[in-house]
């Protein structure tokens, strides 16, 4: 367990007096419309110092509940709380709410079977907003036959905004009074729960941990940490996003046989950054479930996803992460199927749907064991120097003159596979837009010294959804960074190698290794390591070799881009059929609907 840390001086959040007037008003709404005594709504405003709001909105008509009929009491104050905040106000805390269908969902995966024998579990948000989580969460103990007076103490959450805090107070107070509970029961406080200190309220720790940290990514200035909350975390973790120092400090505040769901990006599962936490999960907790949120849940453009922990009873349970999980999918959080658990990054290529591969070389990822590309040639990803070296030099070719007497530079825009579209797609290169990038070769400052690297190689695009390369077999092109190259040992296997970059395993493989590294979503992020390591075909030779003669046909001869495409997936079929893999229809299609679609010049 981490000792706790000391409390620090969190920049304040300063209470905005009309969104507060928003929540109150939204407050007296539901108090009306349930039947529960205004004064409810009177004396917390009270207790939290807002008794200006409280003047301002008690004479106001009760406003509409627009938090639907299925809704718990008290949902609308929190939807209120939103609608009255400006969208940067919410950027700032990241304070975006859960929608409902998926807050009871999670909720249902946690509250109902925490493994306590204690009389109700006892749910933190530990950045709770309005309290919509624990909202579900009290109508979930209800459900399941816990006394109301058992459930308002049991419902706990801190947030750093004072006025989500009154609304959380209000929500869970109004929801308590109309089922005959004590509004003033839960514990709900201002405190920041990420960088501050551990609450006095956790006693041997949380039955469950459950909601929606916020994902402040430390890459944007508005979001970013201050001095004193950089100095309240570990050193290695003054840049990591809140949202996984959140599921670190649960696993801190839950209880033995507790179980946490907190929704986090997806990077969560595959980023360096996010090691950390994964080891602490593999170490300390049974990652029983997966849910997997799809683009409609949140209006923000980060994918998500939430880990379902329970942490382990040490003198009983030693396992380690290995055997099913169950995973879920969209705001409705259903169950979409079980995965067996290897590793993370494998966990999100499964949860991506990529195809898997058992047998290729033992290792579901297909690279233990056998020969791999770099026994045939050597990869290679330039440094940002060369990138820089190429952006000052590069200048436009004239048009008719193949590249008037320069060099063609290639960006990964201008590489589809076997499609080179140098001079039919523009390229971006330090700044500028060029139809026919290129540069000329020399030793004078203002040319590039690039004698080495004109020789016949591969050139393969990076950050793309499949493998894309292009034969440069008469060494005459020039590769900007990130664009990978790969240079046969022997000039006879240009072809070889290229068939095996380009076939559906290879795409499948990296897909499988370097799960979540990409910029974006379905995307993947090559490195020279990860092409010398792909597999070389064991089966059939044969196939490998036709699909190498056909590489250089298709390569060789002026097809328009449908026919290549044709070409192409017919090298992919040989390459199924070289790796054993000729039953496999589902990777095949599952790649030929990842290639881009035809480029006609
Ligand atoms: C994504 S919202 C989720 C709120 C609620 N759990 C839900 O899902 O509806 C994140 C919340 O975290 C709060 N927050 C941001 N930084 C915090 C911190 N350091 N400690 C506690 N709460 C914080 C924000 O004010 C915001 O209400």
């Amino acid at each position: 367990m981490v000792p706790p840390t000391p409390d620090i001086v969190t920049d304040a959040v300063v209470a905005d007096p009309v969104v507060a007037d928003a929540v109150v008003e939204a407050a007296m709404g539901v108090a009306r419309t349930v039947g529960v005594d205004v004064a409810v709504v009177a004396t917390i405003c009270a207790d939290l110092g807002f008794e200006q709001a409280l003047v301002s909105r008690a004479d106001l008509a009760p406003s509409v509940d627009d938090a639907g009929a299925t809704a718990p009491i008290g949902w609308a104050i929190g939807v209120a709380h939103q609608k009255a905040e400006s969208r940067e106000t919410r950027r700032t805390r990241g304070a975006f709410y859960t929608p409902l269908e998926l807050a009871r969902g999670l909720v249902a995966l946690v509250v109902d079977a925490s493994g306590r024998q204690t009389p109700s579990p006892r749910v933190c948000d530990p950045t709770c907003g309005a309290g919509g989580f624990l909202l579900c969460a009290a109508e979930q103990l209800l459900e399941h036959g816990v006394p109301v007076d058992e459930i308002g103490p049991s419902l706990i959450g801190f947030d750093i905004d004072p006025v989500a805090i009154l609304a959380a107070r209000l929500s869970l107070g109004l929801w308590l009074e109309a089922h005959g509970g004590d509004a003033s029961a839960p514990l709900l406080e201002v405190h920041d729960a990420i960088h501050g200190s551990t609450p006095p309220s956790l006693g041997s720790g949380f039955d469950v941990i459950v909601g929606n940290p916020p994902f402040l990514g430390q890459l944007r200035r508005r979001s970013v940490r201050s001095a004193a909350q950089k100095d309240a975390l570990s050193s290695s973790r003054g840049y990591a996003d809140a949202a996984s120092v959140a599921l670190e400090r649960s696993l801190d505040w839950v209880g033995e046989g507790g179980r946490i769901a907190l929704i986090q990006p997806q990077s969560l599962l595959a980023a360096r950054d996010a090691k950390v936490v994964r080891s602490r999960i593999d170490a300390e907790a049974r990652l029983f479930g997966l849910w997997v949120g799809d683009r409609t849940v949140f209006d923000a453009s980060v994918r998500v996803c939430a880990p379902i922990i329970e942490k382990r009873r040490f003198s009983l349970d030693l396992r380690s992460n290995t055997g099913s999980l169950t995973t879920f999918r969209g705001a409705a959080v259903e169950v979409s199927g079980e995965v067996e658990f290897t590793s993370w990054p494998e966990l999100l290529a499964d949860i991506e749907g990529v195809p898997i591969l058992p047998g290729v070389g033992g290792a579901r990822t297909g690279l233990g064991g056998v020969e791999s590309l770099s026994a045939l040639a050597t990869p290679a990803a330039d440094f940002r120097d060369w990138f820089y070296q190429l952006a000052a030099c590069v200048g436009e070719a004239v048009a008719g003159d193949p590249a008037g007497g320069r060099v063609p530079v290639f960006t990964s825009g201008l590489i589809d596979p076997l499609a080179p579209l140098w001079g039919v797609r523009s390229a971006r290169i330090g700044g500028n837009r060029w139809v026919r990038p290129s540069v000329v070769v020399g030793l004078d400052p203002d040319e590039v010294d690039a004698s080495e690297r004109l020789v016949p190689k591969i050139l393969i695009a990076n950050q793309t959804r499949c493998i894309e390369a292009v034969v440069d077999f008469e060494g005459k092109w020039l590769a900007n960074t990130p664009v990978i190259t790969v240079v046969p040992q022997r000039p006879g296997d240009l072809w070889l190698a290229a068939a095996v970059i380009l076939a559906p395993v290879s795409t499948v493989v990296a897909h499988r290794v370097g799960a979540g590294s990409a910029l974006s979503s379905g995307a993947v992020r090559l490195t020279a390591k990860m092409i010398g390591g792909l597999p070389l075909p064991q089966i059939s030779v044969g196939a490998w070799d036709q699909a190498a003669e056909l590489v250089e046909e298709t390569v060789r001869s002026d097809l328009d881009s449908q026919r290549v495409r044709e070409q192409l997936i017919q090298v992919g079929r040989l390459m199924q059929t070289a790796y054993g893999l000729g039953d496999r229809d589902d990777m095949l299609s599952w790649w030929v609907e990842r290639l881009p679609r035809v480029v006609t010049s």
